[in-house]
């Protein structure tokens, strides 16, 4: 559990606005140097009117149960070598928003490395990938170029963002 003073920072966070990205599930906010907050978007959202249906015609979760699906998932892959954020705790806003304050991870996107650093990252996603797949999931979309970031100080691949992924069986 965080710190009560790190929770006043989200809902400061919220107030302010303090988005960092945007994306098709959520929207991440700058809590602290080491926290940060995804706030999910869900069926009663209208931002994203294509993604109202996934592909096999399933309706979109309401933005509560795509946090919890995304934290219990979370909580599924229980292999330590595999490098993706903690999930600290749920989070709701004054405003009844949901999200996820979870660890901050520094890194740079694939797409800005150098050639040697690419590589290396390549080679860490593969067996990152490997390992979730013993965990039941297999990683959507399945490149390294989207929902990573490598920590060029450690030489290390992380992975975020598991609301795509599937499972496997
Ligand atoms: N824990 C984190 N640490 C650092 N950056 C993050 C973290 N979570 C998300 N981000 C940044 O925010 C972007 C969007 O987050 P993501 O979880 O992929 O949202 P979406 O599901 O909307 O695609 C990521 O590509 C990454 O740049
Ligand atoms: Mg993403």
């Amino acid at each position: 559990m965080l710190s009560k003073k790190a929770i006043e920072s989200a809902h400061r966070a919220v107030a302010e606005n303090n988005v960092l990205a945007s994306g098709s599930d959520g929207r991440i906010l700058y809590v602290t140097r080491n926290v940060y907050l995804k706030l999910m978007w869900g069926s009663e959202h209208e931002i994203f009117p294509a993604d109202q249906f996934k592909d096999d015609n399933e309706p979109q979760l309401s933005a509560r149960e795509n946090t919890i699906l995304e934290f219990e998932r979370r909580n599924e892959i229980y292999n330590p070598k595999i490098r993706i954020p903690k999930y600290h705790q749920l989070f709701e806003t004054e405003e009844g928003e949901h999200g996820i304050l979870m660890q901050r991870i520094f890194g740079l996107p694939v797409r800005e490395l150098n050639e040697k650093q690419r590589e290396e990252a390549f080679r860490q996603y593969d067996q990152q990938c490997e390992l979730i797949e013993q965990c039941g999931y297999r990683v959507i979309p399945s490149t390294p170029y989207v929902n990573t970031l490598f920590n060029t100080q450690r030489g290390r691949l992380f992975l975020l963002d598991l609301m795509d992924w599937e499972k496997i069986n």
